[in-house]
This record gives C-alpha cells, structure tokens and sequence, in this order.
C-alpha cells in the first residue's frame, strides 16, 4: 500500500520505517528541512535502539523516502498518518495547531479515496476537526481515523513491529477495511470502535500508567516510614495478576514527551464538559512530591545543597533514549542548581533542549568523571550501565560518600559495603 507519513519524529520516523519493513511503500514529510536532509544522507535525527538499520535497509530497497513535500507523498496514498507533537498549551490542554496545519496540507494536495488517521495523541473529538479541515479543501471521498499509537521510546520498533493491540477508531466500514490491511501482517488483536472511544483509550491507558506508578511511589515513601522494602512489597502484589508486575517501580516519578502533557490534556478535556478528575489529580501531586521527597532528602543528608557539588547520572526520562522533554532528571538538575550547587552530569545519549541551561552545568563523558570532587551521586536515570559501575573507583573519585539512588539500581548492601551513605526510594 503507498503510505505517507506526516511528521518524522519518535512517532511518524519509527512507524514509517516500520511500514517500509512489512512492505508497503512509505513517503515520509517533515516541515523541518534539516531533518529531513540528514535522514536523507542516513543520519538519525533521535536515538532508538535498531532504527538507523531499519530505516538505512528500507531507504536502499526504496520501500521508504523522506521529503518536506506534501505534494510528494499524499497524492498517491491510500493511508496517511499524521504524527505531528501536540505538546502542553499553557492551560493543559493538548496545542492542536501542529495537527490542524497537518490536516489542512493534506486536504490540499488529497486527489483521490483516502484514510487519514490521527496517529498522534490527540482529545476526543479531533477526527470530527480533522474531518472539517480536509473537507474545506477538499470536496472528494475521504475518511479519517483515530489510530493511537502505543509504543515506547526505547523499545519503539519492537513495540510497532510486536504491538500487543491495534485501535481503530472508525466511522465507516470502508476506512476500517484500509485500515485492516496496513496492519494484516502485524499479528496482534485489532480493536475497531468508534473514533471518540479510540481518541478516549489511548489518554485513559496513560492516565492510568501514570497513576499507577505514582500509586507505588506513594506506598513507597510510607514504606521508608514503617521500614518495609518498596521492591518486596511490589514484588508481592504484582504477582496478583488483577495488579499485574509492571510499572510498580518506584522512584522519580514519571516524566517524558508522553505521561505529563497527556494527563494535564485528559483533565482540561474532562474541564470542559464539567467534569473534575480527582484520581488524576492526585497522581499529578503525588508526582509532585516524589521528585519534591528526593531533593528533600538529599537537602537533609547534606545540610544543604548551596556550595555543594552534585554528580548527576542520567538526564533522559528513561533509558535507551536520548529525550529528555519533561524529564524528572532534568528538573533535579534545575532544583540543584537554584539550590545553589553545582552539577557534574554524566548521560550516554540524552539531547538536551534547553541551550541556556546547557551553559549552567558540566557534561561529562562518564560516570567516573562527572562524580570526581562531588559530595554527592544522584542516579536519576535507569541506564543499565549504572547498574554495574565500579564502586570503589567511584568512592575513590567522590569527596562526599552520599548515594540517592533515585532509580533503585543498585544493592544497597553493596553500596554500604563500599564505604557509601546509600538513600534509595522505599527501601530500608
Ligand atoms: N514519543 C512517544 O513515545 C509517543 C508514543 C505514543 C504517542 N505519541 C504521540 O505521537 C505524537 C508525536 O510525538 P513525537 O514524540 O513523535 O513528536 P516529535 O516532536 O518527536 O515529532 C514531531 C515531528 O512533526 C514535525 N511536524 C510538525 N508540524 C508538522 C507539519 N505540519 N507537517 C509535517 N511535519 C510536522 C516536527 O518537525 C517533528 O519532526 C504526539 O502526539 C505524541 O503524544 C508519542
């Protein structure tokens, strides 16, 4: 099937190349022309674990392009996905205009039947919108879907090429069936419903992840209190398959390009029909004060973070990825530094945004060398690599002796045994 893909970020560059793999014919656009240059001489824009070989082996069989061109992609495809950022507008909701734009281009350059499908996270009610906008340009047939995605950075290829669903929010039989076939090859349970139940699932899957994991950081910090082992307690309850294992890791607190800007769109969204969401809001404050109870606590063992020098490993919001928007590393790093410290940080891949924040604190090239002098090590990430870090090198390199795991990664006994004060999240 020929496929255009708007928008060449995490999303629409993995999903396209994906698409490209299970054979059909993918063009994808970017208003970024810089972007799309480099992808065109094979160089990643982000990093993701198996992209680049993917994107270079589809590219060479000339299954996928790139271009800045609407006119290039959409007039010959069946399929085409918007994944384009709908990133926090100040009020919460969702900024739509990224999407808006996309769906007016589109109808532009539409000549023929077409599916489009809102791949990106978007509110209830936007297939209606995108509907309208194409309709103003366009006067032939057309249909648009809701098509959540579901992957996560850092396992974005296994995650689209082994999804364990497909949603399909669609108004016609006609869009369905395009729709069935794009992903025939893709062997997973298919949920077709109606494009708002579509739109509705994929904010309530992350309003619930995000509870969920602010649901364990809350017995955590009880469990620091009563002296009872946040990892065995989860251990415990997780095996109840009603509760399930995962996201019971506590920590930081969630953060990323997805949970926080998708949980503040699905309460302004519930706002404008009346109604308030106090689950939600409670996992919101209590994300709050688990990156609040970290720096707290660091602040405590200290005496105080001003004049003091911070090693900070990790930046990203989560490991195997190089995105740091909206990060719970990155606001430590901006707490440290108002607090007065300095801070020495240490990640192997995070891109960091901010250029003036870049110029308030060092980079280094590893662990080592980001904790030399510090009084204390902050793990702030889950790299796999701090997991196995030379700790008599470290203590050797460190002034101070204090550890915040904030990430659960090492032993605590093993960090004791080396000489070091080990605080963790929730454990003893
Ligand atoms: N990142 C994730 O893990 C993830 C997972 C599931 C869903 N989503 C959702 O997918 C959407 C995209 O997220 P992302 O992380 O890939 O965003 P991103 O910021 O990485 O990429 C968006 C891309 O769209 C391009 N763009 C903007 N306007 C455009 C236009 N009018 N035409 C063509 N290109 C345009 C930008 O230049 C950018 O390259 C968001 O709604 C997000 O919530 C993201």
């Amino acid at each position: 099937m020929n496929v255009a893909v708007i928008g060449t970020g995490y999303v629409g560059l993995v999903s396209g190349a994906c698409l490209a793999e299970l054979g059909h014919h993918v063009s994808c656009v970017d208003v970024d022309p810089a972007k799309i240059e480099k992808l065109r001489q094979g160089v990643m824009p982000i990093f993701e674990p198996g992209l680049e070989e993917l994107v270079k082996r589809n590219v060479a069989n000339g299954r996928l392009k790139f271009t800045t061109e609407y006119s290039e992609a959409v007039p010959d495809a069946e399929f085409i996905s918007i994944a384009v950022g709908t990133p926090s507008a100040e009020d919460g909701s969702a900024d739509m205009q990224y999407v808006f734009s996309a769906a007016e281009m589109i109808g532009k350059q539409l000549k023929r039947y077409a599916v489009i499908a809102d791949k990106s996270t978007v509110p209830v009610g936007t297939s209606e919108q995108v509907t309208e906008i194409i309709r103003k340009n366009f006067s032939g047939e057309f249909d648009v879907i809701s098509n959540p995605e579901i992957l996560r950075e850092g396992h974005a290829v296994s995650d689209f090429l082994k999804p364990t669903r497909i949603i399909i929010g669609s108004p016609s039989p006609r869009a369905s069936e395009v729709a069935q076939r794009l992903y025939a090859f893709l062997d997973c349970p298919k949920f077709v419903m109606s494009p708002r139940s579509a739109e509705l699932t994929k904010y309530a899957a992350n309003a619930f992840l995000a509870t969920k994991i602010s649901f364990i950081n809350e017995i955590a910090h009880l469990a620091e209190e009563l002296g009872a082992d946040i990892e065995e307690v989860a251990a415990g309850i997780g095996s109840d398959p009603r509760i399930g294992k995962d996201f019971l890791r506590a920590g930081l607190g969630w953060g990323g390009s997805c949970f926080p800007k998708d949980v503040r769109a699905i309460r302004h969204k519930a706002g404008t029909v009346g109604r308030e969401m106090p689950i939600v809001n409670a996992a919101l404050e209590m994300n709050a004060r688990a990156k609040d109870r970290v720096v707290e606590r660091i602040e405590k063992a200290v005496d105080g973070l001003s004049g003091k020098r911070v090693a900070l490993l990790g930046l990203a919001f989560k490991n195997n990825t190089d995105d740091t928007r909206e990060s719970a590393a990155i606001e430590l790093l901006r707490r440290f530094l108002a607090a007065g410290a300095t801070v020495g940080a240490y990640d192997p891949e995070a891109h960091v945004y901010d250029t003036e924040l870049e110029t308030k604190f060092e980079r280094h090239e590893n662990a080592l060398d980001a904790a030399r002098d510090s009084d204390v090590l902050v793990i702030a990430t889950e790299w796999d690599e701090f997991r196995s870090m030379d700790l008599s090198a470290l203590k050797l390199a460190m002034k101070g002796n204090l550890i915040m795991d904030a990430r659960n990664l090492l032993k605590p006994d093993e960090a004791r045994k080396h000489g070091f004060t080990y605080l963790s999240v929730g454990r003893p």
